[in-house]
């Protein structure tokens, strides 16, 4: 990948947010809540996912848009949702104050309900895909955010907060929290496709190494990046007695299994027939990025 592709995937997906969010939703508080939420930045990379997996499998970035999007609108529901009082409690996200914050606790708590069935229905409206396609992608969805994956995750980040968990039990909080999402993206793209038993596994393998990578990173980024360029506030974990990777394992070491997961999903990836350099690109980004 280059920088190229990923502003184009941005700029497409960004526009059909916006209209995703239109008028034809008709007029409301929540629906500006929801917009609001949205729409002010965010770096795309689950949508980008869906879009490369499905590239590597040789079929069109059309036929992945509704997974796109609704990858997208569900990320931001459970941003919303992670922001909360009862949550996280933070008040910057995305460098705005968080929705909660702009809005009401209740119409920040029904905008993210709203953008989670918005991205259902997304997923499950008919276009140019086959019901096959459609019904898979739902089910990867469905159980990627529910009681097996994020849902769960969020339940165990939030029941251990002032505990120290054993660096095998953040690891799967941290596979549930982020990483379910991270997966079911790719495996919505590369399900455009067809791939067979073992692309597919190799898919999966690396949406999950993928996904923990961007988490580890996620909390490095926590302690050592400025508020400015998180545009959320820095330090929070710790504040939060939240169990992350720098805090059990220290900078290096945490960066270390970063790219250590970098190269597991780009071996993986090597299984896939396709051209997974957008992937492999994407993978090192969610290691790499500073904000
Ligand atoms: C933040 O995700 C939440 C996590 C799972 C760590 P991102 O870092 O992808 O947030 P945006 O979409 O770019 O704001
Ligand atoms: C959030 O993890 C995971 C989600 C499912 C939203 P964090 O709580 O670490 O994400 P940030 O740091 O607030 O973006
Ligand atoms: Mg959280
Ligand atoms: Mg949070
Ligand atoms: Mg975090």
């Amino acid at each position: 990948m280059n920088q190229d592709w990923l502003e184009k995937i941005r700029i497409r997906i960004d526009e059909v947010l916006d209209r995703t969010l239109g008028s034809h939703l008709g007029e409301s508080n929540l629906l500006d809540a929801a917009r609001y939420s949205v729409l002010r930045g965010g770096k795309r990379l689950r949508p980008a996912l869906v879009y490369a997996a499905a590239d590597a499998v040789g079929a069109t970035l059309d036929s992945a848009d509704a997974a796109a999007i609704s990858v997208e609108l569900l990320h931001a529901y459970s941003l919303i949702h992670d922001d909360l009082p009862a949550m996280d409690d933070d008040t910057l996200r995305r460098g705005h104050p968080t929705t909660h914050v702009a809005y009401d606790e209740a119409t920040a708590i029904l905008a993210g309900d709203a953008l989670q069935a918005l991205a259902f229905s997304i997923l499950g409206k008919e276009d140019s895909r086959t019901d096959a396609i459609r019904v898979k992608q739902l089910r990867l969805l469905g159980e990627a955010v529910g009681f097996k994956g994020m849902a769960l995750g969020q339940t165990m980040d939030l029941e251990s907060e002032g505990k120290v968990l054993s660096i095998d039990q953040l690891k799967i909080m941290h596979t549930k929290k982020t990483g379910a999402l991270f997966t079911a993206s790719i495996l919505m793209g590369a399900v455009c496709g067809n791939p067979n038993k073992l692309e597919w596994e190799a898919f999966k393998e690396a949406g999950e190494a993928i996904g923990l990578a961007f988490q580890i990173q996620d909390d490095i980024l926590d302690q050592i990046a400025s508020t400015e360029t998180l545009g959320k506030i820095q330090g929070r974990d710790q504040v939060l007695g939240k169990s992350t990777f720098p805090g059990l394992l220290g900078l290096t070491a945490s960066k270390k299994e970063a790219y250590a997961l970098m190269k597991i999903a780009n071996t993986a990836l090597e299984r896939v027939s396709g051209n997974t350099k957008t992937l492999e690109m994407l993978a090192r980004l969610s290691v790499e990025r500073t904000s």
